[in-house]
């Protein structure tokens, strides 16, 4: 697992760190003083683990952990393939972009976001504003592989899931590498990851002065 760190804009230069496996109060004491009111937002492909890892750090952290996939559900009182089938993609980005936008008024928490969201550049901007962004990279025959499991991502009902996959990370990769922070999780447990995670948030607040 290898952990990339970007710097806050005009902030010191990236780094690459090991990981390091010991958690503790001080640790996380340090992060939240970092990050204040803002909220740890995680970006990726679906299957990346956001919710599990997400649901996890929240606890690790002591902070509420919020799914926007269920909130958009919740908003629409329908679920996600519904609301692809009966109003069509255009429809849930617009309601995707609403929702987030009101989740990220809410700090501090854990935020998972679903695959798009980061595409949109509102809604990049806005967790600029209000959050610490943490890409979970993964390939796409680790993310396959995940997939397979579940069959509730409408974007993956085509006769080739890998390779729709494959096209998606072509778009998106250079999007999504624009968080402040990327945790590349090929497999393995998820408390791994949210393990790289913590150690990078903890490297990232020490080079970023509080609330930057
Ligand atoms: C999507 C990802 C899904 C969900 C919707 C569209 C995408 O969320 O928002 O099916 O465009 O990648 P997960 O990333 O949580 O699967």
């Amino acid at each position: 697992m290898t952990t990339l760190i970007s710097p806050p804009v005009d902030g010191p230069a990236p780094v690459t760190g090991a990981v390091e496996t010991e958690a503790g109060p001080q640790r996380a004491e340090a992060i939240l003083s970092g990050l204040g009111d803002r909220l740890v937002v995680l970006v990726g492909m679906m299957a990346s683990g956001k919710t599990s890892v997400g649901r996890l750090l929240g606890q690790k952290l002591g902070l509420p952990f919020v799914d926007a996939d269920h909130e958009i559900e919740v908003a629409a009182n329908m679920s996600v393939p519904e609301i692809f089938a009966h109003r069509g993609e255009a429809n849930f980005r617009s309601g995707e972009r609403r929702v987030i936008a009101r989740l990220l008024q809410a700090g501090p928490a854990v935020l998972a976001t679903g695959g798009g969201a980061f595409m949109a550049e509102e809604t990049r901007r806005a967790i600029a504003e209000r959050g610490v962004s943490v890409w979970l990279k993964a390939d796409a025959a680790t993310l396959h592989r995940r997939a397979r499991r579940r069959s509730n991502r409408p974007l993956l009902q085509t006769d080739d899931p890998e390779g729709t996959i494959r096209k998606l990370i072509d778009l998106r990769y250079p999007v999504y590498a624009e968080a402040n922070i990327v945790i590349e999780s090929e497999d393995g447990p998820h408390e791994a990851t949210v393990e790289a995670v913590l150690t990078a948030l903890h490297a990232y607040f020490a080079k970023a002065p509080a609330g930057s």
